[in-house]
C-alpha cells in the first residue's frame, strides 16, 4: 500500500531537529546566565542525541487529532511546547535515574552522565531545575487557558507519585527482589507508562480531539507506554553500548525486576507482538490521520536503541 505521507524516517529527523531547536532555545545559556555550571548540566542533560520519542508521540496525537478551525500555526507552536515540556520531565527523570542512589549509570546517550561530568550535587539540582522549565513551557502555549490547565494537569499527575517518580519508588524498593507479573506491570505503567501515555493524550488535549479521538489514543497510549518499556528490558539483555548509548547488562547486575527476568525473553517478545496489536485496534476509529502513531508503534517494538 503506498502512503500519503512523507517517509517515516524523515518525519522522525525532522521531529528530533525540531524539538531540540525547541529546547536549544528555552534553556539558559551557560554564557549568558548563571549559575553557569548548573546551565550547562541542565543543557547536556537535555541536548544529547535522545531519540524524542515522546515529543514524536505528541506531535503524532496532534496530528491524528486536529479538527478543522484553528490557525495552524498556532497549533504547532503549543504542540511544539508540549513536546519539549514532556522531553524535559523525561531528561530530568533520567539524570535522577542514573544517579548513584539509583542505578549509577556512567553513560548516557553515549556521553556521561550528568553527574560524572558535573558532579552528583549539580545533576540533583538540574534535574529539580528541569521539572518547573517544563510546566513555564506548557504555561506558554498560545491556546485557550483551559486547555493549559488541562495540559498542565495532565503532566504532573503523570511525573509525580501516582505516575513516574511513584513508579521510581516502587523500582528503587524492589530492586533484588522477584516480584508478580501483575505488579511488574504496575511498576512499568508508572515508571514509563505515565509519561509515554501523558505525550499522547496532551497532543489530544492541544489539538481538541474529539472525545471518540480521545478514547482511541488513550487505549494506544496504554498498550505502548507499557510495550516502550517491555523493550527497554529486553535492549539491556540483547543489546550493546554502542547502539544503545548506555551500558547493557545493568538491571541483571543490579538485580532489577523486568519483564526478561520474570517471563524470560520469548514471553516478553510475544507479550509485545499483543501490545503492539492492541494499540493498533485503538487507532481504527481516528482512520487516516493517525497514521504517524500506527507508524510510532512499529518504531517502538522494532527499536534497537
Ligand atoms: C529511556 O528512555 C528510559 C526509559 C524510560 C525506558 P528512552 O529510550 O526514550 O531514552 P532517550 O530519550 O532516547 O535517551
Ligand atoms: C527508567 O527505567 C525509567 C525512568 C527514567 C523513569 P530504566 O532505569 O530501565 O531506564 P534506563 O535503562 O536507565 O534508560
Ligand atoms: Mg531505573
Ligand atoms: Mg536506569
Ligand atoms: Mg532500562
Amino acid at each position: 500500500m503506498t502512503s500519503a505521507l512523507p517517509e517515516f524516517d524523515g518525519w522522525l529527523r525532522a521531529t528530533v531537529e525540531r524539538t531540540t531547536a525547541v529546547l536549544d532555545e528555552l534553556l539558559p545559556q551557560p554564557a549568558e546566565s548563571d549559575p553557569v555550571q548548573l546551565h550547562a548540566a541542565m543543557r547536556h542533560a537535555v541536548l544529547g542525541p535522545g531519540k524524542r520519542v515522546r515529543a514524536a508521540l505528541v506531535l503524532a496525537a496532534g496530528e491524528a487529532s486536529r479538527s478543522a478551525g484553528g490557525p495552524p500555526d498556532v497549533l504547532d507552536v503549543a504542540l511544539d511546547n508540549a513536546a519539549a515540556a514532556v522531553e524535559l520531565i523525561h531528561a530530568y527523570s533520567l539524570v535522577h535515574d542514573d544517579l548513584p542512589c539509583m542505578d549509577d549509570d556512567d553513560l548516557r546517550r553515549g556521553q556521561p552522565t550528568v553527574h560524572r561530568r558535573y558532579g552528583e550535587a549539580l545533576a540533583m539540582l538540574a534535574g529539580d531545575a528541569l521539572q518547573p522549565l517544563a510546566f513555564a513551557c506548557l504555561a506558554q502555549m498560545p491556546i485557550a487557558p483551559a486547555l493549559v490547565v488541562q495540559a498542565v494537569q495532565l503532566l504532573a499527575r503523570a511525573a509525580g507519585s501516582q505516575g513516574m517518580v511513584g513508579g521510581q519508588a516502587i523500582d528503587c524498593a524492589h530492586t533484588g527482589h522477584a516480584m508478580s507479573v501483575a505488579a511488574l506491570q504496575q511498576m512499568h505503567r508508572m515508571k514509563t507508562g505515565a509519561l509515554l501515555e501523558a505525550s499522547v493524550l496532551l497532543g489530544g488535549v492541544v489539538a481538541g480531539a474529539s472525545s471518540t479521538a480521545r478514547t482511541g489514543l488513550e487505549a494506544y497510549a496504554l498498550a505502548m507506554g507499557l510495550a516502550f518499556q517491555v523493550v527497554d528490558d529486553i535492549l539491556d539483555v540483547t543489546g550493546n553500548a554502542d547502539t544503545l548509548g548506555k551500558t547493557p547488562g545493568k538491571d541483571a547486575a543490579l538485580g532489577k525486576p523486568t519483564y526478561v527476568s520474570t517471563l524470560g525473553l520469548a514471553e516478553s517478545r510475544s507479550l509485545l507482538a499483543s501490545l503492539h496489536d492492541q494499540a493498533q485496534a485503538a487507532l481504527l476509529p481516528l482512520g487516516p490521520a493517525a497514521g504517524r502513531l500506527r507508524e510510532l508503534s512499529d518504531f517502538i517494538i522494532g527499536r534497537s536503541s
